[in-house]
């Protein structure tokens, strides 16, 4: 089955369109594998109100993908859950290869790929393997924080038109032309998600990160076209993340 399917099919099961980013603040070094027992904790408090876990550098640094955050990939999928690798994978196209092969091997159902790469010898490794070994890729579009304006809002002269157009859309339809499983655009930025569903529509799904803690709200960004909304310190540094995964699964679900 392939990512897009699987990410419905468990959205549907569970009720749920919440990606969980399980992220923790900095723990020295010599305290580091309590982060484990956190994640862990969270998880299986709050798997009942998710559809996917989100990873990021934040447990993959101080605990190892393959040694470490491997364990709670395998215990997501033993919940139910989709996993994705947020690495942001920005490199030339034989290290990505090499990113990419480790964390589909450890485990991870999709990452996430930064477009300014290109295609040829940038992206098109990251997509051939994931297709054979029927994993996920999901752009960035457009990111969540106040300096994205300065990239990925920038106007200009598209390199294979030649036309005056702003780089989010062309990465919008580079989306679309590389069969992307999903699409980032920062809940932080309704506008943006609006103008990208109406270049995506159906064909490829939304993730919405910045809901909470970055300002975005949960209301604007599913209004404007958003599939999936990312979520993390509003769950993950809650008094009770439980309560509040649910909260927020329940002001989604409208
Ligand atoms: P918070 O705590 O702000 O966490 O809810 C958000 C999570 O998502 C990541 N993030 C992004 N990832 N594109 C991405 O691929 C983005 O635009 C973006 N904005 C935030 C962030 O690193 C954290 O893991």
């Amino acid at each position: 089955m392939s990512f897009r399917a699987k990410m419905e099919q468990v959205a549907k099961k569970k009720e749920s369109n919440i990606v969980l980013a399980l992220d923790f603040p900095f723990e020295k070094l010599e305290n580091r594998e309590s982060l484990f027992s956190k994640a862990n904790h969270i998880l299986g408090d709050v798997h009942p109100y998710i559809c996917a876990v989100k990873f990021n550098h934040h447990l993959v640094l101080p605990l190892g993908a393959i040694d470490g955050v491997r364990k709670l990939v395998e215990k997501a999928h033993g919940m139910g859950l989709v996993t994705i690798m947020d690495c942001k994978v920005n490199d030339i196209g034989s290290t990505n290869q090499v990113i990419a092969e480790y964390y589909y091997a450890a485990g991870f159902d999709a990452l996430i790929a930064n477009p300014f790469i290109g295609w040829e010898e940038g992206l098109q490794p990251i997509f051939n393997i994931a297709r054979r070994l029927q994993r996920g890729v999901i752009l960035l579009v457009y990111m969540s924080h106040k300096g994205a304006r300065e990239g990925y809002g920038q106007t200009i002269i598209d390199a294979e038109t030649g036309d005056k157009t702003l780089q989010y859309i062309t990465f919008a339809r580079k989306a679309l032309k590389y069969a992307a499983d999903g699409a980032v655009v920062g809940a932080t930025y309704p506008e943006k998600i609006k103008e990208v569903f109406g270049i995506l529509g159906e064909k490829t799904p939304i993730y919405s990160p910045g809901i909470g803690a970055q300002g975005g709200e949960i209301k604007s960004a599913l209004v404007a076209g958003a599939r999936y909304l990312i979520v993390g310190r509003a769950i993950t540094q809650a008094e009770n993340s439980a309560e509040a995964a649910k909260e927020i699964r329940n002001l989604a679900q409208g």
